[in-house]
């Protein structure tokens, strides 16, 4: 249904999108990228820094402008999005014009171990309660905007990393 497609990877922060897109990539032969990165480099700043000098809102709008001219692109990629990527409307569409869009969703459990540490995500070190608190909340709302703008959901909570790269890989093969 999917064969010859673009990757786009959505889901939570720490849902595996980076790790197991390049994996993806690697095994297709196609390039991969990863719209955090893309704006970074044209900012010249890390995600931290854009948030703390322009500001959410920014970052929001360098989203946006990033993912047109990804969906645009006429060749083909495996792509990971940032976690906020699919809350805007105007992004949904975007997301499958550039790809089949994959649902990343290992649970919370999952996520809290691999955010457990990380220092990169300004929206896990503002706001109140535990990681776990934070976690949750978020994905509350997330979660049904998430299912929107997929076309295929993976739990990649319990199966093993090569399985979830084998399962993305045979979508578009
Ligand atoms: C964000 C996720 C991050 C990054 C920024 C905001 C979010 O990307 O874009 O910190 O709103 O969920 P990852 O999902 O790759 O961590």
């Amino acid at each position: 249904m999917f064969h010859g497609k673009s990757v786009v990877l959505i889901g939570f922060m720490g849902a595996g999108k980076t790790s197991l897109g390049k994996a993806a990539a690697r095994t297709l032969h196609i390039p991969f990228l990863d719209t955090d990165d893309m704006i970074e480099q044209a900012e010249g700043m890390s995600i931290n820094e854009i948030f703390a000098k322009k500001g959410e809102a920014y970052f929001r709008e360098a989203e946006t402008r990033t993912l047109q001219e990804l969906a645009d692109r006429p060749d083909r990629f495996v792509l990971s999005v940032g976690g906020g990527m699919p809350l805007r409307e105007e992004n949904r569409p975007l997301l499958r014009k550039a790809g089949c869009v994959i649902y990343l969703n290992p649970g919370i459990d999952a996520l809290e171990e691999r955010l457990r540490y990380d220092t990169q995500r300004p929206l896990l070190r503002q706001g109140e309660g535990t990681l776990y608190e934070k976690i949750e909340r978020i994905l509350q709302v997330r979660d049904p905007l998430y299912r929107e703008a997929a076309d295929v959901m993976i739990d990649n909570g319990k199966e093993s990393f090569m399985e979830t790269v084998n399962r993305i890989v045979s979508l578009v093969s």
